[in-house]
C-alpha cells in the first residue's frame, strides 16, 4: 500500500461511522460506477460522499470539459484534502449532506448521480429522502449510481426508480453497484 493510500485508510478508520468503511473503493468500482455517465457537452453530475477524492476523479476523466460535479461530503477535512489535491475548475466541493441536495444545487436538472455514501449509517427517514430528491431531480434517461458493500438497501431503489440493476464486484469484502434509472419525467 503505498503513503497516500494508508494515509486514506487512517482517516476513514478514525471517521468509521460516517465513511462506513476502512478504506477507498476498488478500482473496478471506480470504473463501474461511472460506465453510466454521459460524454455529452454542459452535463450536471452530483456525487455524494466524495471521500478523498478516487471516484471524483474518474468522473472528471469520463465527462466533457463543460460538463460540472457538484460533489457532496459531510467531513470538512476530507473536503479541504480534495481541495488541495484536485485542481478542476469543472468541480464544486460542498461540504454539507447529501440530504440538503435540492437546496444546494440550483440546476434545472441533475444527468447523472455517483453515490459512495454508506446507507446503513443513514436513518431510514435521511436515507428515503436522498433517494426521492435525487430521483426528482433526475433528468430523462439519467441514472443513479451507488456503491455499497451488501444488496440489502437494493429495494428502497427498486420501489422509486422505473429500472434498477445490480453488479456484483468480488472484491474482499464484495462491492455492489446499483445502476438506477429514471425513464420520463
Ligand atoms: C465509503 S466512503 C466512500 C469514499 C470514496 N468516494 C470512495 O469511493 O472510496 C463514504 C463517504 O461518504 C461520506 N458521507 C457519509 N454520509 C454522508 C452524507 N450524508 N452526505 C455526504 N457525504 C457523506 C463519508 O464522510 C465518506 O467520505
Amino acid at each position: 500500500m503505498n503513503f497516500k493510500k494508508l494515509k486514506t485508510t487512517i482517516e476513514f478508520t478514525r471517521n468509521l461511522f460516517t465513511t462506513g468503511a476502512i478504506s477507498e473503493t476498488s478500482r473496478e468500482v471506480e470504473v463501474e460506477i461511472c460506465s453510466k455517465l454521459p460524454k455529452e457537452d454542459h452535463k450536471i453530475i452530483v456525487e455524494y460522499g466524495m471521500g478523498h477524492g478516487n471516484i471524483t476523479r474518474e468522473i472528471l476523466k469520463n465527462i466533457s470539459p463543460t460538463s460540472k460535479v457538484y460533489a457532496f461530503e459531510v467531513n470538512e477535512r476530507f473536503c479541504q484534502h480534495v481541495q488541495e489535491e484536485i485542481q478542476d475548475g469543472r468541480l464544486v466541493i460542498i461540504n454539507d449532506s447529501a440530504e440538503h441536495v435540492r437546496e444546494l444545487v440550483k440546476e434545472n436538472a441533475v444527468d447523472a448521480f455517483i453515490a459512495s455514501i454508506p446507507f446503513t449509517f443513514l436513518s431510514n427517514e435521511v436515507g428515503q429522502k436522498i433517494i426521492q430528491d435525487s430521483y426528482d431531480m433526475l433528468a430523462a434517461d439519467g441514472y443513479y449510481s451507488q456503491v455499497l458493500y451488501t444488496r440489502f438497501n437494493y429495494k428502497k431503489f427498486v420501489r422509486i426508480f422505473d429500472e434498477c440493476s445490480i453488479t456484483k464486484i468480488p472484491n474482499i469484502p464484495t462491492e455492489y453497484i446499483y445502476h438506477c434509472k429514471k425513464q420520463k419525467n
